[in-house]
């Protein structure tokens, strides 16, 4: 399945990637909001000093909700049965790159650097704080290494994506009923062509109740795509490749949709996935680290991206 030569790539303008961070943090901020929003409101049933900031809370959710509306808009209508397919076939048999997963970050972060100078915090430093926090809190190496490198998949930028709306935001399950209750914008989903196809706008669609979220398709952005990698070229254990396949799917882990298809593993892995979200949302705000001193220890590592 490995490529066997290094693809000339298309090259993107400094304004994709600008898009790119902007649409992710943005779509980062509404979950943020989301989740504060639920611990507050819990607050909020014990005191009014509580209702008072539940109020800020709504506000803030609502603006930062309309700005990614409209990505959501083309990521609904867009994600469909048909593009999964072909997005998983490109994957098996177009050829990609090796790199090492330092390289793979720096290409990644040179993309941000380049589109926006002033940038408040590029990937790689994500990535990292992501991983310092999990240190810090004294994680298994796995799961800082997991932490480390759970965004990588983004450089599908660069590798075949058709847009941001097939890189970045909350991944869904296609081929069945879209979960309007469990996903953010969903009335968007009235413009995907499999609303109201025969098969797929039944509650189950393709899939069987119980038959495990390892047999069901999510929509096609960096999460899948660094699973697939990951999957085949390492040896981290499920509850990582879990944390890296389902990190954007809030409708699972956050919203308790698509229930119906999990077996008795995705129990497991959905706690997993759960321990590892408040790593990615809430270190962004942590101490920036010295990206020059954690190089050396992480050159060894690498992947065919
Ligand atoms: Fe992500
Ligand atoms: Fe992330």
């Amino acid at each position: 399945m490995a490529p066997s030569a290094i693809e000339t790539v298309p090259v993107y303008s400094d304004r994709d990637g600008q898009v790119l961070e902007q649409i992710s943090d943005n779509v980062d901020a509404v979950n943020v909001l989301k989740a504060n929003m639920k611990k507050e409101k819990a607050l909020h049933e014990a005191s009014e000093f509580d209702a008072e900031k539940n109020k800020t809370q709504f506000r803030q959710y609502e603006d930062a909700k309309e700005s990614v509306k409209e990505f959501y808009r083309e990521q609904h209508e867009k994600q469909t049965v048909a593009y999964n397919l072909k997005a998983r076939n490109d994957f098996k048999f177009k050829t990609r790159a090796e790199m090492s997963i330092w390289e793979a970050m720096e290409k990644f972060n040179t993309l941000i650097d380049e589109s926006d100078p002033d940038t408040d915090l590029s990937q790689i430093e994500h990535l990292i704080q992501t991983a310092e926090a999990m240190r810090r809190d004294g994680r298994p190496r796995w799961m800082q290494l997991t932490g480390l490198i759970h965004d990588l998949g983004k450089l599908l930028n660069f590798y075949g994506s058709e847009g941001q709306w097939d890189v970045v935001g909350d991944t869904f399950v296609v081929g069945c009923a879209f979960d309007l209750e469990a996903n953010v914008c969903s009335e968007s989903f009235k413009g995907n062509p499999d609303w109201g196809h025969e098969i797929y706008s039944t509650k189950h669609g393709i899939y069987t109740p119980g038959c495990g979220m390892d047999n069901v398709m999510i929509s096609w952005g960096h999460d899948e795509y660094l699973y697939l990698v990951v999957k085949d070229q390492s040896t981290l254990p499920d509850e990582a490749l879990a944390m890296i396949r389902y990190h954007s799917f809030y409708p699972w882990h956050k919203e308790g949709g698509y229930m119906d298809f999990m077996n008795e593993k995705d129990h497991a892995m959905l706690a997993a996935v759960r321990s590892f979200n408040p790593y990615d949302l809430y270190s962004k705000s942590d101490e920036v680290l010295s990206v020059e001193e954690l190089k050396v220890s992480l050159s060894p590592l690498g992947f065919i991206l």
